[in-house]
């Protein structure tokens, strides 16, 4: 059942894709063409899906894949370990990496998915964020590309969830519980 949970808006769909589209022009420019972008499942996918087409625009061609790595529950509390619930299906040895992320919090997920990309020898590896919250990390983890700084508090929508609820909403909002 959906949560009993009232959504305050932060961030509309249109102020999002004017910021997508800065970003494609921002990352077409500083990085490889070459590019193969590394999604992180689930909470990436809406934002991914908008960032490949705005790197069309912008005069990129990336390759792309997909990752589904877990750390948080049914609730919006960590549970402190990363696990690798899908792979990548291609190769990453010698790639120029793109990995991209709905959010980075704690920067537990983003330093879990960046050794291990290390350890498989990417040639390099840049993150990509749509939201950050800078007062939350935990891990030595910085993104190269971000959307939005936002406040310490739990947004849902464009992908992210709460509790797998409210990843269809077109813009981004502040869970109030
Ligand atoms: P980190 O590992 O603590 O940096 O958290 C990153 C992951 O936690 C993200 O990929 C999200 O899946 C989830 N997460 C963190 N903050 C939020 C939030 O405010 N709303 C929804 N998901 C979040
Ligand atoms: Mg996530």
């Amino acid at each position: 059942m959906t949560p009993a949970v009232t959504i305050e808006p932060l961030i509309t769909a249109p102020q999002i894709a004017a910021r997508v589209g800065e970003l494609a022009k921002t990352i077409a420019d500083r990085l490889p063409s070459d590019l193969m972008i590394i999604a992180l499942l689930r909470g990436s996918f809406v934002f991914t899906s908008d960032l490949i087409r705005a790197l069309h625009l912008a005069g990129a061609q990336p390759q792309v894949d997909f990752m589904t790595l877990s750390s948080y529950g049914k609730g919006t509390s960590s549970s402190g370990e990363v696990v690798i619930n899908r792979d990548v299906g291609e190769p990453v040895e010698g790639r120029d990496v793109l990995i991209v992320d709905d959010i980075l919090e704690s920067g537990r997920t983003l330093t879990f998915a960046r050794n291990l990309l290390r350890e498989r020898k990417a040639k390099s590896i840049r993150i990509a964020v749509l939201l950050e919250k800078p007062g939350k990390r935990q891990f030595d983890v910085t993104a190269d590309f971000v959307g939005f700084s936002i406040e310490d508090k739990f947004v849902v929508g464009y992908g992210l969830d709460y509790a797998n609820y409210f990843r269809e909403l077109p813009y981004i909002g502040v869970v109030q519980e």
